[in-house]
């Protein structure tokens, strides 16, 4: 399969963000990466609902939201209604991830769970049938712009051996760094879909740098 590339409005230009938006719409890209941050999970808070809301009404692609917050199982029907295509929720933030899966797949929503850096993606082992997506984190939840963490390579080889193992089609995502330097290397390790933030908004180009992402 082609890889995905989905952009992180984290990055994007909040006094413009309509602006950004129509500009992904109007790309190559596949998916918007909207990364919600509660200040307790992780320490930054980013944007909640009513900017979830607004860019659903923009956006003409799926919506990929990242959820980086305690207990997420307190709002799943809140982003099911929002729009939600794909709902990720991290490993270390729910005490119940077998619940919380079937749960947002039962709203109609893809299931993500997403790892921090230091968690093996052997903690998913029993419950590969019951996702769509593993997020890779490849640096530490909680900003944009910082440095991709190596690791992340070898991590992605085991996760798509695990996964093949099991049989599942769940996508692996990489969030974190992401960029024309390491795309590619990604891609060959069995990533499937790339977050990029500051390399797509922060380029001098971005229709430019999310085409070379998408190796077209
Ligand atoms: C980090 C977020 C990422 C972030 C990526 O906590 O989950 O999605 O926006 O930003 P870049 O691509 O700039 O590393
Ligand atoms: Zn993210």
């Amino acid at each position: 399969m082609e890889h995905l590339l989905a952009p992180s409005i984290l990055a994007a230009d909040f006094a413009n963000l309509e602006r950004d938006i129509q500009l992904i719409n109007a790309s190559e890209a596949d998916w918007f990466h909207l990364d919600v941050m509660d200040g307790v999970f992780v320490p930054n808070i980013s944007f909640g609902m009513p900017v979830i809301k607004s860019i659903a009404t923009h956006a003409t692609k799926p919506l990929d939201v990242h959820l980086m917050i305690v207990d997420p199982d307190r709002y799943l029907s809140t982003f099911a209604n929002l729009g939600a295509d794909v709902l990720t929720v991290h490993a270390e933030a729910c005490t119940h991830l077998h619940r919380t899966l079937a749960q947002i797949r039962s709203l109609g929503m893809k299931a993500g769970v997403a790892l921090n850096p230091h968690t093996p993606v052997s903690t998913l082992t029993d419950v590969l049938g019951d996702l769509d997506l593993v997020c890779l984190m490849s640096v530490n939840p909680g900003f944009g712009g910082q440095k991709f963490i190596e690791r992340t390579y070898e991590k992605t080889t085991v996760l798509r051996s695990m996964l093949t193992a099991a049989g599942s089609n769940a996508h692996i995502e990489i969030d974190g760094g992401v960029g024309p330097g390491n795309w590619k290397a990604l891609v060959e390790a069995g990533a499937d879909v790339l977050v990029a933030g500051s390399s797509t908004f922060n380029a001098a180009d971005p229709h430019a740098a999310i085409l070379e992402m998408k190796g077209q």
